[in-house]
C-alpha cells in the first residue's frame, strides 16, 4: 500500500518510520501539499496531510485522477479539506479527533502565564542587560484570577484543568456543555465569561458559516479591561484589526497566538528583515512583548506527533480492511 505523507519535518521522519507497523510503502515529503507537489501522489493509494496543506477541490480531483482513494489528515481540525470534493470524487477522508490535548493546552498556558506574569516583557529587558525592575513587571497571581475557556472539548477542558491546578477560578462557555467539565469549570453565558475573565483562552473549531472573526470589536469590548487573550485554535476566529485596536487602546494587556488566517503565506519561512504580506500582522508582531506569536506549534510535541501518526495509520488500516473508519469526516 503506497502512502504519501506531506508536511513531514526532519525531526518527524523517525516517528513516521518507527510507527509504521502496517508496513505501508511510505513517501515522506517535507513540504506541505500544494498545487505543484500534489503530483508526487501519482501511484499512491492514500495521502496523508496536515493543516495548511491545500486539500482544495482542484487538488482532490487530481488525487482522484491519480487513483488515490483515501485522504488522511493527521489533525483535529479539517477546515483545510474540501469535504464535498472528497465525496464527489468517491474518496474517503479521516481525521485524528484527538491527540495529546496537553500539547496545545500547555502552549496556551505558557503563552498565558508569560503575559500574565509579564515574563516576556521582563526577559526582553534583561536580554539587553537592563536589570532594573519597573511597574510593568508587577503582576497579580493567577490563583486570584479568573480564567475563561471558550470551547470545552478535549483541549479546552485540558487547558481548564491546567489553570485550575494553579488555583485559578475557571469559567467557560460552550454551545454544548460537557458534564465532565462541570467539576472543573463554571459554565456561564459568553458575555459573562468575557466580562469576568482576566485571561481568555480560545479552543473553538472554525466553521466558515458560524464563527469567522468571532473575536471582533464587539467581543473585545465585552472583555474585562486589561485582560489577556490567547488563541491556539484557528486564526480565522480572530479579527486582527480589532485585536490591534484593543491592544493600542490598552483594552487588552496582552495577546498570544499560535495561529493566523492564511498563516501558511508566512509561517514556516524565515522572513527576517522582510515585510510580512499583511500589515496588521506586521503591527501585531511589532507589539512584542505584549504580543507573543508562535508558528502553529501547538501540536508540535513528541506525544502529539506520535498520536497523530499512529491514529492516521490506523485510520488507513480501517479503510483498507473494513471499507470504513470511526474517524471518517467524508
Ligand atoms: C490540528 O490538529 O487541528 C492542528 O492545528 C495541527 C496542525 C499540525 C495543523
Amino acid at each position: 500500500v503506497n502512502l504519501v505523507c506531506y508536511g513531514v519535518r526532519d525531526v518527524e521522519v523517525e516517528f513516521f518510520k518507527k510507527l509504521n507497523k502496517f508496513n505501508y510503502n511510505l513517501t515522506l515529503v517535507t513540504d506541505l501539499m500544494n498545487d505543484t507537489n500534489v503530483e508526487m501522489a501519482k501511484g499512491a493509494d492514500a495521502v496523508m496531510v496536515r493543516g495548511n496543506c491545500k486539500a482544495t477541490r482542484t487538488n482532490i480531483e487530481k488525487l482522484a485522477s491519480y487513483g488515490v482513494k483515501y485522504l488522511l489528515t493527521r489533525t483535529v481540525g479539517f477546515n483545510h479539506i474540501d469535504l464535498q470534493a472528497v465525496k464527489d470524487c468517491g474518496m474517503k477522508a479521516a481525521r485524528v479527533p484527538a491527540y495529546s490535548p496537553n500539547a496545545i493546552s500547555e502552549l496556551a498556558l505558557t503563552l498565558g502565564m508569560m503575559l500574565m506574569r509579564n515574563a516576556s516583557y521582563t526577559a526582553n529587558k534583561t536580554k539587553d542587560k537592563d536589570f532594573t525592575v519597573d511597574a510593568s513587571m508587577f503582576s497579580k497571581e493567577i490563583r486570584n484570577c479568573t480564567v475563561g475557556i471558550l470551547g470545552t472539548g478535549k483541549i479546552g477542558l485540558t487547558t481548564a484543568k491546567l489553570f485550575k491546578g494553579l488555583g485559578a477560578h475557571v469559567v467557560a462557555y460552550d454551545v454544548f456543555e460537557n458534564e465532565a467539565a462541570k467539576i472543573i469549570v463554571d459554565y456561564l453565558p459568553l458575555d459573562e465569561v468575557l466580562a469576568k475573565s482576566d485571561l481568555v483562552s480560545v479552543h473553538v473549531p472554525f466553521f466558515k458559516d458560524q464563527n469567522y472573526k468571532m473575536i471582533n470589536d464587539e467581543f473585545l469590548a465585552k472583555m474585562k479591561d486589561q485582560a489577556v487573550l490567547i488563541n491556539t485554535s484557528r486564526g480565522e476566529l480572530q479579527d486582527n484589526e480589532a485585536i490591534l485596536r484593543a491592544l493600542e487602546t490598552n483594552k487588552l494587556a496582552g495577546f498570544g497566538t499560535d495561529v493566523f488566517e492564511n498563516e501558511s503565506t508566512f509561517f514556516f519561512k524565515n522572513l527576517k528583515d522582510q515585510a510580512l504580506p499583511n500589515e496588521t500582522i506586521e503591527k501585531l508582531i511589532n507589539m512584542f512583548p505584549r504580543v507573543l506569536v508562535t508558528p502553529h506549534i501547538g501540536s508540535y510535541t513528541d506525544e502529539a506527533l506520535t498520536n497523530m501518526v499512529e491514529i492516521s495509520y490506523e485510520n488507513l488500516y480501517s479503510f483498507l480492511t473494513q471499507g470504513r473508519c470511526d474517524n471518517e469526516v467524508a
